[in-house]
């Protein structure tokens, strides 16, 4: 991890899992246990209806985040969450284009561009996600395939917002299958995401923006991942729904 000047992320993604009494079971636990907020940038991205309840409870190092929004301030789009909506329930960070997104509900390259300059103007952080599927790991297309990705998500975003983006890398072939990328390639394609936000926006943006590894991080592989030089933090899933766990990785993360 460079730590030269970029704090690290970890931020745990549940997905659509826990009811509202796990959910303040959880943030009890780890509310006075994580890292300063200054060292580590400790995000819970939760389901819509767990959000306001989790901003309440939330303690000084702890951070709660979206899982999701529409771009539109408000409309008739019956069972969306607005920008707005999310910045009421006082999460301070959205995951957008998450792969499952993409997959299951039908997300584009084009929404995820209009979701980033919604979180913008909300100012609410937005973490990027982006990946590769199997087969274009495979065949070689990783790089051309992100490079796509990032291209049309960063359309038309200034150089100082694109600097807050936080970019989670996801092959989406290792999210929750137990296949985790080697932490080398992971940073080789870290190392690609960096190249392509430099030739976007220059060398200052790209040595600012955080990136993340998602996909399969363990309480056992996450200090290889974070031992790498340019990850700069987890995204993780089933592993991070145990307290005991998201404070592991949080700890972890102090200690590179
Ligand atoms: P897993 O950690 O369960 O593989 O999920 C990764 C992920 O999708 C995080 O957004």
């Amino acid at each position: 991890m460079n730590m030269n000047k970029r704090i690290p992320v970890i931020a745990a993604n549940w997905k659509m899992y826990k009811t509202k009494d796990e959910a303040l079971a959880f943030i009890f636990q780890v509310n006075e246990l994580v890292p300063a907020r200054s060292k580590v940038e400790s995000i819970i991205c939760a389901p819509s209806i767990l959000l306001n309840l989790l901003v309440k409870r939330e303690g000084e190092n702890i951070r709660i985040g979206a899982q999701n929004m529409h771009y539109m301030d408000e409309g008739a789009f019956t069972g969306e969450n607005s920008p707005l909506q999310v910045k009421t329930a006082g999460a301070e960070y959205v995951l957008i284009g998450h792969s499952e997104r993409r997959s299951y509900f039908n997300e584009t390259d084009e929404t995820v561009n209009k979701k980033l300059h919604a979180a913008i103007k909300h100012e609410i952080t937005p973490i990027l996600c982006i990946g590769e599927q199997l087969d274009e790991r495979e065949s070689g297309r990783t790089k051309a395939v992100l490079d796509h990705q990032l291209e049309i998500a960063f359309k038309d975003i200034h150089p100082a917002d694109a600097a807050k983006v936080i970019i989670a890398y996801e092959p989406v072939w290792a999210i929750g299958t137990g296949k985790t990328a080697t932490p080398e390639m992971a940073n080789d394609t870290i190392k690609d995401v960096r190249e392509k936000v430099k030739a976007l926006y220059g060398a200052e943006v790209s040595e600012a923006v955080r990136i993340l590894y998602g996909g399969s991080v363990k309480t056992d592989n996450i200090r290889s991942l974070l031992a790498q030089s340019d990850i700069d933090g987890a995204l993780i899933g089933g592993a991070s729904l145990d307290p005991n766990n998201f404070l592991e990785f949080t700890k972890a993360a102090l200690e590179f």
